[in-house]
């Protein structure tokens, strides 16, 4: 084995899912994808577009199947390389869905009433409180576990479905024998959570009510700008990072991520400017920032073909490695075997 191949085998697996809702919002490339193919050289990535997950809230067919589409060329324009790592959408690979049963056989039905996130989802959305939206995390920790990975980079957000992923995996272990790798949450150094600009103490979101709140990547840059000019702040017209200035430290931040700059060299930047400079200022470092981003994606939706020809050599890429845990995972729990 040469020792380039040596090298590939010790790198750490590396697994991260997005469910294909619209376009992605500042939020989701600052907290999640902008890391993603930062990644690539030090680890062994898979980066799959989870459509199976997307399903257990109602959406239109032809909506979900435009958006998985997008959301992979967005990944693809976001700095993910499909020669370096696996792209693939969830669907496409069986194997998911299998995982999912025999996990499912492993969780406790307590334990999945305790997840936060089907209680929120299930107070929205009081009309459809369906089995999916309830086994959701046994499907993600399936996404996982098939693919053996040591790290998963998430939000916040997902921190309790992860803990739920390890107890299973441990279960499953302890139960049947060794398999499963127990993953580790992987959470980024700086920029984790994109406060919304039209109220600094909620989390950017494409619900946000105020669509001035949230920016989305794909936005082009003199609507960026004009968000940002509407970014609320404070009375205190000084920019400093500090506790109680939400709007600021989120501008700060922000600004912080797309230039590279520290929260000292900022305050300096703007000693005696006014919060109207500083927000153009930011509106238009993030704007510089994505537009090869939007650029990018522009290329890669248009070159269907080209999209066609990733995704699939990802799936089979992903089949490959899962055929084998889901064949060891049904051997482990005695199905027969056919051969
Ligand atoms: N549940 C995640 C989210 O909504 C998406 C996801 C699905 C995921 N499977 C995953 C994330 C596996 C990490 C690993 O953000």
């Amino acid at each position: 084995m040469s020792e380039q191949n040596t090298q590939q085998e010790q790198k750490k697996i590396i697994f991260s899912g997005i469910q294909p809702t619209g376009t992605f919002t500042l939020g989701n490339y600052i907290g999640a994808v902008s890391h993603w193919g930062k990644l690539q050289d030090d680890y062994n990535c898979i980066y799959s577009i989870v459509d199976m997950h997307a399903i257990t809230v109602r959406q239109d067919p032809a909506e979900l199947r435009k958006h998985t589409l997008e959301a992979y060329a967005l990944i693809l324009a976001c700095g993910i390389d499909p020669k370096k790592s696996i792209a693939f959408i969830q669907s496409h690979n069986r194997h998911h869905a299998e995982m999912n049963w025999i996990l499912s056989c492993s969780t406790q039905f307590g334990e999945l009433s305790r997840m936060t996130q089907f209680k929120d989802k299930s107070q929205k959305h009081p009309d459809d409180i369906n089995a999916g939206l309830f086994t959701y995390p046994v499907l993600m920790a399936g996404d996982i576990l098939l693919y053996k990975a040591d790290l998963v980079p998430v939000g916040v957000d997902q921190k309790q479905h992860l803990e739920l992923a390890r107890n299973v995996a441990q279960r499953f272990n302890q139960r049947y024998g060794e398999l499963f790798t127990v993953p580790d949450a992987y959470i980024p150094k700086v920029g984790a959570k994109v406060m919304s600009l039209a109220d600094p103490t909620k989390k950017m979101s494409k619900s946000d009510e105020n669509q001035n709140g949230c920016i989305y990547i794909l936005d082009e840059p003199d609507v960026i700008i004009r968000k940002f000019k509407k970014a609320v702040t404070d009375s205190e017209a000084c920019v400093r990072y500090a506790e109680g200035k939400d709007g600021i430290n989120n501008l700060m931040s922000i600004y912080s991520v797309v230039t590279g700059k520290t929260n000292e060299e900022i305050e300096r930047e703007f000693e005696g400017k006014g919060y109207g400079d500083f927000k153009i200022a930011v509106g238009e470092a993030v704007a510089d920032h994505l537009k090869p981003v939007r650029e990018e994606y522009k290329r890669l939706i248009a070159d269907k073909a080209y999209l066609k020809e990733c995704y699939t050599a990802g799936a089979e890429a992903a089949m490959r490695i899962s055929a084998k845990t889901i064949a060891k995972a049904y051997r482990k729990v005695g199905f027969v075997d056919m051969k």
